[in-house]
């Protein structure tokens, strides 16, 4: 047995040790009228509906018809993961290098998740890691934009097009980005997004969901808001399905909507300073950046990653991260545990134990969980190192610096 780990940190906790050159996203700029949003609030004795004002104006800021707001992309993606009533032992092809907030509405609901692997080079899945785990039993791909890098969404719909497969997004890293035009979040069904503290549009424990869908957007506020439950005339509450009680808190709505306002010109900062970053990155030998692919346009990166090459260096990536931390590089190392074939080890132990819904039935086959359920994602996060979160802070003197410090770390460690 392994000795006792401590328990995960979350929010600022997460980052409170991360010291270095480069700008952090704690403290976070908070949106000007935070304040008067959230005096609004307490003055009112909480009878404005600040959640209502906050969905209307994401919905009308993303273009969309419809926004239900959440306390997390956890709870988003487990409401609609709830909505689409599939069956126990139903199978999700999801992206296997992600956070734990991407898996838990399927286990919540006995789904099975089915990760499909990385195309070479990447932190995504793409339509050829996906076609190949297209059973009778798959019901819905949800994809992740890791780092705020988009998937290749076209080919992903018309794959799932051909099987009648639901198809949606958590672009909780990747707000406000675009892919070939159309925002990250409404590429597909639906879309879930994060305004947890550490997230781009930081607000402290948000979420929503957005949708142009006017029957799944009503059965999302059934079912995420109203807890299942209709109310009949003359009785009350009849709770019809099992339902959540994930509103929004009218002070995250409040900070979310000041937030709101400020959140555009700061992805377009990040965007030309990831770009840049990226590009001077690029020039070193022996190191390459996630690539940028040619149908993004805003590129809303949330973290920034590059990949080292073994062969040119005499170190590995967690020497090669850890020397970058004492250069000054905040929070940078590599980021296995974001596997989650490899992560969830409850996941593992209920598929080898075949416990529900891997018992058969409800599940059709034998499924298993491990470090090479998905090789290529373990291969390329063996030598991928990123750092704490990218944020509107960084200028162009971050960017140069930033890439003089990997330089210097990588000509220190040359072959
Ligand atoms: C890709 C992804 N999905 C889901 C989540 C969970 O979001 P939340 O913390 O709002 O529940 C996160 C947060 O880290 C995330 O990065």
């Amino acid at each position: 047995m392994p000795a006792r780990d401590a328990r995960a940190k979350w929010g600022y906790q997460a980052h409170a040790d991360e010291v270095g050159k480069l700008p952090s996203s704690f403290p976070r700029t908070i949106g000007p009228n935070a304040m008067a949003y959230l005096q609004e609030v307490v003055d009112s004795g909480l009878t404005v509906d600040m959640m209502g004002r906050f969905e209307r104006a994401f919905a009308e800021a993303y273009g969309v018809r419809h926004c239900i707001a959440t306390p997390g992309c956890t709870p988003a993606l487990a409401v609609l993961a709830a909505a689409f009533n599939f069956d126990p032992g139903d199978e999700i092809i999801v992206s296997p290098v992600t956070d734990y907030g991407t898996v838990q509405g399927l286990v919540a609901e006995d789904y099975i998740p089915v990760f499909a692997d990385t195309e070479p080079g990447t932190v995504n899945l793409s339509a050829e890691t996906i076609q190949p785990l297209i059973t009778e039993r798959t019901r819905a791909i949800l994809v992740v934009h890791k780092t705020g890098i988009i998937c290749d969404m076209d080919p992903i719909n018309a794959l799932a097009d051909e099987h009648g497969l639901i198809v949606y997004e958590d672009a909780c890293q990747a707000v406000f980005g675009e892919y070939r035009g159309r925002l990250a979040g409404t590429l597909s069904r639906a879309g879930g997004f994060s305004f947890d503290a550490e997230k781009t549009m930081g607000g402290d424990v948000g979420g929503c969901i957005v949708t142009d869908d006017d029957e799944l957007a009503e059965r999302l506020r059934f079912m995420g808001q109203s807890r299942g439950a209709r109310q009949r005339e003359g009785f009350g509450r009849m709770h019809t399905e099992p339902g959540y009680a994930y509103r929004m808190p009218q002070c995250t709505a409040a900070i979310c909507l000041a937030q709101l306002e400020i959140i555009q010109d700061q992805v377009a900062q990040i965007d030309r300073m990831v770009r840049l970053l990226s590009e001077l990155i690029g020039e070193i030998p022996g190191v390459t950046p996630l690539p940028i692919p040619e149908y993004m346009g805003m590129y809303s990166a949330w973290m920034f990653g590059m990949s080292i090459d073994p062969e040119q260096f005499t170190c590995t990536a967690d020497e090669f991260a850890a020397q970058l931390v004492d250069e000054g590089v905040p929070g940078a190392g590599t980021a296995r545990y974001y596997l989650m074939p490899e992560a969830c080890t409850f996941l593992q132990r209920w598929a080898s134990e075949r416990r529900y819904p891997y018992s058969m039935p409800p599940a059709s086959r034998q499924h298993s969980y491990g470090e090479d359920t998905c090789p290529t994602a373990h291969e390329f996060l063996d030598t991928w190192i990123r750092w704490a979160t990218f944020c509107e802070k960084y200028t162009e003197e971050h960017c140069e610096l930033a890439a003089r410090i990997v330089r210097e770390v990588a000509d220190r460690n040359r072959r």
